[in-house]
């Protein structure tokens, strides 16, 4: 079973093993523990058998006007059972009624956030490969 929780509160390292698939430098999980800490907002899956995360999904909010949610991620043996879309639907709970709140998407993902309301846009976004892994 899963449990939806917006405190990391006994979220260790060894919870967070197992995410950022595909990514040429993966975050550690103690820098992914970091990241968590810092966000305006976290929602994390977790599942009671192990006490292990099994997705988690981030925001970034001013309180007034806006959020962005840059981070949502099922590790890959959870996927499929609408633990994504639990997190979205709580992270939109979670942020409240704000004027904007933004997702960046590949565009095979935008039925996924239609279905939970969003509707598509457009973007413009910079990345540096040197800071995949994650800042000091
Ligand atoms: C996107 C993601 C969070 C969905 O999590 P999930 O727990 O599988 O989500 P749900 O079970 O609620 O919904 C699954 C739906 O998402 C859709 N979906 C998931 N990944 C998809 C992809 N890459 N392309 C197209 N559709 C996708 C599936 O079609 C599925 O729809 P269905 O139930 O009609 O088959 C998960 O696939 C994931 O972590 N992907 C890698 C990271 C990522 O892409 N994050 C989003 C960044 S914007």
């Amino acid at each position: 079973m899963i449990t939806y929780s917006s405190s990391l509160e006994g979220i260790t390292p060894s919870k967070l093993e197992g995410f950022f698939v595909g990514w040429q430098t993966a975050p550690t999980p103690e820098t992914h523990l970091r990241l968590l800490q810092n966000s305006s907002h976290v929602v994390l899956a977790v599942d009671n058998a192990t006490g292990e995360v099994a997705g988690f999904i981030t925001a970034m909010c001013d309180h007034v006007l806006s959020a962005s949610v840059p981070l949502l991620e099922v590790r890959p043996e959870f996927r499929g059972q609408g633990i994504g879309g639990e997190l979205v639907r709580r992270m939109l709970d979670v942020i409240g009624d704000l004027y904007m709140v933004d997702f960046v998407c590949h565009p095979s993902l935008q039925p996924f956030y239609t279905r939970l309301g969003m509707r598509p846009s457009t973007g413009m976004m910079r990345r540096n490969p040197k800071r995949q892994g994650g800042a000091e």
